[in-house]
């Protein structure tokens, strides 16, 4: 595996591939990786020529500068796992190369971003993660690029932005990876004490609950929200929100009918933590 960390050498690394007529497969991510980033690479590797991920932590996204300090970092453990995995290229560039000085462009997505996470995390989240996704593509000029459902919102964030920008990528979203006892994996999980991973397992409890409620009949999003937010409390753990939302315009929903998207945060133990399931009536 080649470790680069320059654009003009990512850009130099993939031309070969690239006249050769090779598709290209990425993974952008902000490193520390886990299971969940390992089936991306994974699906990459097993539909792709050559795969390349990116490794950057992204300040502009984080709207709380001690959760910037605080997300883990080991790029050396990251470097061995993305090897394993079969991952050709690990593109690791410093911030002082994707925002050089001067830096005064943004990616703002509308509509798709003004809930759930958009409205927790402040707007400029979002503008933060189209922005670096945008000159990443840019960077890489992927074929295919590889997101986790985990993330839904950035993954429809990232779906419309492509599509109004004509960004010529093709997005692939992959099934969120769990822990046997159901916690979505994430990075930040390594945060969590135990008593706080424990806590934690409230957010894939309220999903399940849901998810069965549905399988039995039950239709109407309020009283499905009215109990996940029971199963929670139960935990002692608050969302920070919790939310029944068309999977496609994130659109409030009344009722279940065909797919919608359940997603909720929580903050738990000091470590906010995100997750969701697609409710599926009939
Ligand atoms: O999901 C992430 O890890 C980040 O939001 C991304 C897509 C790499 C952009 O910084």
């Amino acid at each position: 595996m080649n470790i680069v960390r320059t654009i003009a050498d990512v850009r130099t690394a993939l031309e070969p591939h690239r006249r050769a007529g090779r598709t290209i497969g990425f993974v952008p991510t902000m490193g520390y990786f886990h299971a969940g980033h390992a089936s991306l690479m994974r699906r990459a590797r097993e539909t792709s020529d050559v795969v390349v991920v990116s490794l950057f932590v992204n300040p502009t996204q984080f709207n709380d500068p001690s959760d910037l300090t605080a997300y883990p970092r080991d790029e050396e453990r990251d470097a061995a796992l993305a090897s394993t995995e079969g991952v050709d290229i690990l593109f690791a560039p410093a911030a002082t190369d994707v925002y050089p000085p001067g830096f005064a462009t943004t990616v703002v997505v509308t509509r798709v971003t003004e809930q759930m996470e958009g409205a927790t995390r402040g707007v400029s989240h979002f503008v933060g993660v189209a922005t670096v996704v945008a000159k990443l593509f840019n960077m890489v000029q992927p074929t295919t690029a590889f997101f986790g459902q985990k993330d839904a919102q950035q993954a429809l964030v990232v779906r419309r932005m492509t599509r109004d920008l004509d960004i010529p990528v093709r997005i692939e979203v992959c099934p969120t990876v769990r822990e046997p006892d159901g916690l979505a994996m994430s990075s930040r999980n390594v945060r969590l004490s135990a008593a706080a991973r424990d806590q934690a397992l409230a957010l894939s409890a309220a999903l399940s609950s849901a998810e069965r409620a549905v399988a039995a009949g039950v239709r109407d999003a309020r009283v499905l929200l009215d109990s996940a937010r029971a199963v929670m409390r139960g935990r002692g753990v608050e969302p920070e929100y919790l939310e029944i939302v068309s999977a496609d315009t994130l659109a409030a929903v009344d009722r279940i009918a065909g797919e919608a998207l359940m997603a909720v945060a929580a903050h738990v133990g000091g470590v906010r933590l995100i997750d969701n399931v697609m409710l599926r009536a009939g």
